[in-house]
């Protein structure tokens, strides 16, 4: 088994799982694995699968499991031997996860933690209407809260900022519907393996860190 570490972020859409996620992966130099991102990547680029995935989406409902399982478990799978990783927005599914715990089994390299970003759902509308996302390298930023030095430019690398088209408030409030429905049940799932940690993400974003720094450093501990 590899000692690398190997997380899942879990929690509703706007929790500041990607946030935390970026900075986790930059200081201990793992794997950062967005679903989210991934998907969004392909329907940029107009492939096949992106076409395949774009409406759902979209809308905030939930690429089919088969569909999201095989192109997360070839991205799990395409990391050189050892290397540690941040699961952020996958699994959302009890089905993803049993095929996920299949998957890490079989290659002796199971989840280390599962951390549980909490926040209700008040707070979430508000974060995700006010997010802006880099065109060109991805990095988050917030109007209100972590806004960029320079308005509508990307801090790192100069390139305007958008805003997600799945970002609306209408599909905002379906994709929180479909979280808690269909990714919820999750908390119960890796509650019983003894792997969730649950963290108070309705504070501020450096507060969410050092709280996250300290569950990877128990972990750390742990060996
Ligand atoms: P995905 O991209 O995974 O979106 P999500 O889970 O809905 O998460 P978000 O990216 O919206 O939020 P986040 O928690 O990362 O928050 P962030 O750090 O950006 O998925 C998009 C779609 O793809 C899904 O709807 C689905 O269609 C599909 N999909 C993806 N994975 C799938 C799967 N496994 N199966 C099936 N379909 C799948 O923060 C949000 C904002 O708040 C930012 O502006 C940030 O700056 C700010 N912020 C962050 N933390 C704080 C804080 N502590 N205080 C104040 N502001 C904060």
């Amino acid at each position: 088994m590899s000692s690398a570490l190997r997380l899942i972020f879990l929690g509703p859409p706007g929790a500041g799982k990607g946030t935390q996620a970026q900075k986790l992966c930059e200081e201990r130099g793992l794997a950062n694995l967005s679903s989210g991102d991934v998907l969004r990547r392909e329907i940029r680029a107009g492939s096949p699968l992106g076409e395949r995935v774009g409406r759902y989406v979209r809308k905030g409902e939930l690429v089919p499991d088969e569909v999201m399982t095989a192109v997360m478990l070839e991205t799990i799978a395409a990391l050189p031997p050892g290397t540690g990783f941040v699961l952020d927005g996958f699994p959302r599914t009890v089905p993803q996860a049993e095929s996920l715990d299949a998957a890490l089994t079989r290659v002796g390299d199971p989840i280390h933690a599962v951390l549980d970003f909490e926040v209700e759902d008040a707070t979430i509308i508000e974060r995700i209407v006010h997010r802006r996302v880099c065109t060109q390298c991805g990095s988050w930023y917030n109007t209100r809260s972590l806004p960029p030095k320079v308005a509508g430019v990307c801090d790192r690398c100069g390139a305007p900022l958008a805003q997600r088209d799945d970002d609306r408030e209408e599909v905002v409030r379906r994709r929180l519907t479909v979280y808690r429905t269909q990714t919820a049940p999750l908390i119960a799932y890796y509650e019983r393996q003894g792997l969730l940690r649950a963290i108070d993400a309705a504070v501020p974003a450096e507060q969410v860190e050092q709280v996250v720094r300290q569950v990877v450093a128990s972990l750390d501990r742990k060996g």
